[in-house]
C-alpha cells in the first residue's frame, strides 16, 4: 500500500487536457492498486498564496525565534510540505504556459521548497530530503518541440520542473508530454493517444 500525491494545476476544469490525462493515470492506477492511498490537490479549487516579505522572514528564521504569527504565516506552506513528503509517488499534471510553467504551479513550488523541510545544506552543500519518491509530470502542450519543429529548444517547462525537484532530492523523475494539443484536430488526437498509450505503458511499470 503506497501513498501517492496527485495534483492538477490547469486552470480550466473540464476543458483541461493535462487534467483529464492525470485522471486517466489515477484511475487506471487504482485500478492495480486498489489499496493506495490517494491525496488530492486542486490549485484551481484551493490557490497557493505567492511567498511574501513576512514569508520570507517567516521561513529563514531560526527555529526558536519562530512566534506564533510568524509560524501562521507559514501555515499553508507547511501544509503543503507535510502532505509532499508523505507521499512515496506524486503525480502532477502542468500546462505548458509560455514555455514554462503556470504561475499557480510555480508557487506551488516556491512553497514546497523549505530550508531545513525539503532541502538543508551539509558541509556548504545543498542537500535535498525528498529523496524517497518517485515524481511523474503530466504535461500538455499547444505546440510541438520535437526535432525540426519551430519551438526545438524553447522547452523550459521541463527543465524548471527537473530542477526545482532535484535540488528536494528527487531522483526517479518521469514526465509524459502531450503535445501539439492546438495544432489542429489531427494533431490533437495523436498527441492525445500518443500521451494515453504512454500512461498505460507506465501504469504497469512505475
Ligand atoms: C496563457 C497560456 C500560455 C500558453 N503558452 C504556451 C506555450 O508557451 N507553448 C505551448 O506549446 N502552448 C502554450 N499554451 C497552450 C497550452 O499549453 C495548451 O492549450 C494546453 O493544453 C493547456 O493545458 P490544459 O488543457 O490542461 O489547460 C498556452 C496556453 C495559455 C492559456
Amino acid at each position: 500500500m503506497a501513498s501517492i500525491l496527485h495534483v492538477d494545476s490547469s486552470p480550466r476544469g473540464d476543458r483541461s487536457k493535462s487534467r483529464k490525462l492525470a485522471k486517466e493515470f489515477m484511475a487506471a492506477w487504482q485500478n492495480l492498486h486498489p489499496d493506495d492511498v490517494i491525496t488530492y490537490r486542486d490549485l484551481k479549487q484551493t490557490p497557493v498564496p505567492h511567498v511574501t516579505e513576512d514569508w520570507i522572514v517567516a521561513c529563514f528564521a531560526p527555529p526558536e525565534a519562530l512566534n506564533p504569527e510568524m509560524a501562521e504565516v507559514l501555515k499553508f506552506s507547511d501544509d503543503l510540505v507535510d502532505e509532499f513528503l508523505a507521499a512515496e509517488r506524486c503525480v502532477f499534471s502542468v500546462p505548458m504556459y509560455n514555455f514554462s510553467i503556470p504561475s499557480n504551479f510555480k508557487a506551488y513550488i516556491d512553497q514546497v521548497i523549505r530550508v531545513g523541510r525539503t532541502f538543508t545544506e551539509e558541509d556548504g552543500r545543498v542537500k535535498g530530503l525528498a529523496s524517497n519518491k518517485k515524481v511523474l509530470f503530466i504535461t500538455s502542450r499547444g505546440a510541438e518541440f520535437g526535432v525540426g519543429s519551430p519551438y526545438e529548444g524553447w522547452d523550459c517547462q521541463e527543465p524548471a520542473l527537473r530542477c526545482a525537484f532535484q535540488f528536494m532530492g528527487v531522483t526517479d523523475i518521469q514526465f509524459i508530454h502531450a503535445n501539439g494539443l492546438d495544432m489542429g484536430d489531427e494533431a490533437r488526437k495523436r498527441a492525445l493517444d500518443e500521451a494515453q498509450s504512454k500512461i498505460q505503458e507506465l501504469v504497469s511499470s512505475w
